[in-house]
């Protein structure tokens, strides 16, 4: 199934930036930056680094991690990183969700935090065959002025792979960032943020209702509410789930209480995310996996889970058709006899 996974062509829609860079890369960025960032820079250390007791400790661990970028050459190395390692599980098109306000706070212009994304998006184009877009985000922790610096670097520099706007960060209430959020739709950008991860169903009405959310980052919280979950179906609004984040943050005791089988068979439409692999120790391939064991999901299941996130995407029709495809071609190179959907 893992070697199945591996050749699928697939989409990643929520994965952060800072939290995919390689253990490898956060120890380099850790080692010069050693007087001033608890940050370990041994590899055996930091792996214990990234165990998480709760959300709260993940969310301190990753701005420490965040406050090693601190030039436009690391934003700029950091994404051509992940790109690759996108690149070598057969990703062809990912959403990375970038906090912009979080570089610019540390003294990174916005140009310059603008220009590195984009040098690396149109290098993985190039050299990867890998589409990049972003998704830019507010930081929940800070102020609601982050809100406003983060929709006014999206519209004063426009990147041309910028497709979305999110929060993410703390789980801080949504409402408050209502007219941000309207200001980036007027913007034409789509509408994505965090919600329900670890709080409740309501902030995901919130982020639905006053955000005018078209997807949502975890969401998992919903399945406390039947009303939502059936909203969500009749609405085909996806979420975006990603169990292993979940687990290592303890927004859920264990797999076997995540509710991604019940939210399936309400007909919710969900994709498979890694959100922050280095960190969580997991990859894209890793959540298929794991998605399809509690799933119960054989081959032409795993390929409609990937045919799922395309649709449920902000690319484009031309570029989708082209990795459902793909998709179709790779299955039908295997075994003719289980392409579905
Ligand atoms: N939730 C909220 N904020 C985040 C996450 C997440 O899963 N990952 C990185 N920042
Ligand atoms: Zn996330």
């Amino acid at each position: 199934m893992r070697e199945f996974v591996a050749g699928l062509p697939k989409v990643e829609l929520h994965v952060h930036h800072v939290g995919s860079a390689s253990p490898v890369t956060v120890a380099e960025l850790a080692a010069r930056h050693e007087s001033d960032s608890p940050v370990p820079a041994d590899p055996q250390e930091l792996a214990e680094y990234f165990a998480f007791t709760d959300f709260e400790h993940f969310l301190r661990v990753y701005l420490s991690v965040v406050n090693l970028i601190r030039d436009a050459e690391d934003v700029r190395a950091l994404t051509w990183g992940v790109a690759r390692d996108l690149a070598g599980q057969n990703v062809r098109y990912a959403e990375l969700t970038v906090t912009p306000w979080s570089s610019v706070r540390q003294g990174i212009p916005a140009e310059a935090f603008c220009e590195a994304i984009e040098d690396a998006r149109l290098a993985a184009a190039r050299e990867l065959n890998l589409s990049l877009a972003w998704c830019f985000d507010i930081p929940g922790e800070a102020t609601l002025n982050s809100g406003e610096k983060t929709l006014d670097i999206a519209l004063r520099q426009r990147p041309a792979g910028l497709v979305s706007f999110g929060i993410g960060g703390a789980e801080v209430a949504r409402s408050p960032y209502r007219d941000i959020f309207a200001a980036a739709r007027a913007a034409g950008l789509h509408i994505a943020p965090h919600a329900g991860e670890t709080t409740s169903a309501a902030e995901v009405w919130d982020a639905i209702r006053l955000l005018r959310a078209e997807r949502i980052g975890h969401g998992i919280r919903a399945v406390e509410d039947p009303s939502l979950v059936a909203f969500l179906a009749e609405n085909r609004i996806p979420l975006e789930i990603s169990p292993t984040s979940n687990l290592c943050t303890r927004a859920v005791p264990s797999i076997a209480d995540h509710p991604l089988a019940e939210l399936v068979a309400a007909g919710v439409p969900v994709s498979i995310n890694s959100d922050d692999p280095s960190m969580f120790s997991t990859t894209l391939i890793d959540e298929y996996v794991l998605a399809g064991q509690m799933l119960d999901l054989d081959k032409a299941g795993l390929a409609d889970l990937a045919r799922a996130a395309v649709r449920q995407s902000f690319a484009g029709d031309w570029e989708k058709s082209i990795i459902l495809r793909e998709i179709d071609e790779y299955c039908t190179s295997l075994d003719a006899g289980f392409i579905s959907g």
